[in-house]
């Protein structure tokens, strides 16, 4: 795919809940990028599935996908954890991770005018939708901070779940998404790796800050 000259582009993988998502705003805030969720179109198919009696139809998917808004991809019931698991069962399917890798790629790499480039995060970015990224991150932590941080945000949203409920969810998802044929989540030798099992929002924002003003300033 071509690409307009001298954007930043950021590639940033993660297992579920690893707070890769509120890294990705930060740095979009920070360097003017535009940032997109793919997770978020993930959780829209995934709904979709759930609604059409557990099936896919392919034809359904497209035409979704062809007059997204990002308005749908605000929709609060995105963040239920049905639609997690849902997400991550539909994101094992070939046709479906091929309809929508043009408009990820797309974002990537021509993203509107008024940003300086783009931030995508996801289990595949990395590997396959931005190969050729400026950065590229893997960020993780240890799977109970990471089922602590989203059961606190269920809590936020008033969704009745227990942690340990959270906590197999998340090992459910993440087994799938690492273990699927097609592309499966991995860190790429390219990737710099973050742990934030011991860092602060803030800490972790620090670093990759620093990492990216030394290759962008220098
Ligand atoms: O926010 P959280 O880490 O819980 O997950 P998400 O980013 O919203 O992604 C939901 C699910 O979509 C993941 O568990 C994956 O199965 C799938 N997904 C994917 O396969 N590829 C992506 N690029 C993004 C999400």
């Amino acid at each position: 795919m071509s690409s307009k000259k001298d954007i930043i582009t950021v590639a940033i993988d993660s297992p579920a809940a690893a707070g890769a998502g509120t890294q990705a705003k930060l740095i979009s805030n920070e360097f003017d990028l535009f940032y997109l969720d793919t997770g978020k179109i993930y959780r829209l198919i995934g709904m979709l599935y759930i609604q059409n009696k557990r099936k896919i139809n392919y034809n359904l998917i497209k035409k979704k996908i062809k007059r997204i808004n990002f308005k749908d991809l605000k929709d609060r019931k995105l963040l239920n954890d049905n639609v997690a698991i849902a997400a991550s069962i539909i994101a094992k399917d070939k046709r479906i991770r091929t309809i929508i890798k043009n408009l990820q790629r797309n974002f990537a790499y021509n993203p509107p005018k008024k940003f300086k480039g783009s931030v995508l995060d996801g289990r595949d970015i990395t590997s396959v939708i931005m190969k050729k990224a400026t950065f590229k991150f893997y960020i993780t932590a240890n799977v109970r901070i990471r089922a602590q941080r989203r059961y606190l945000e269920y809590k936020k949203l008033k969704r009745n779940i227990s942690f340990n409920e959270v906590l197999k969810s998340i090992k459910k998802r993440d087994y799938l998404d690492k273990n699927r044929t097609i592309s499966p989540l991995k860190k790429t030798k390219d990737s710099i790796l973050i742990n934030t099992s011991k860092l602060s929002k803030k800490a972790c924002f620090k670093k990759i800050k620093a990492i990216m003003d030394k290759k962008i300033y220098n």
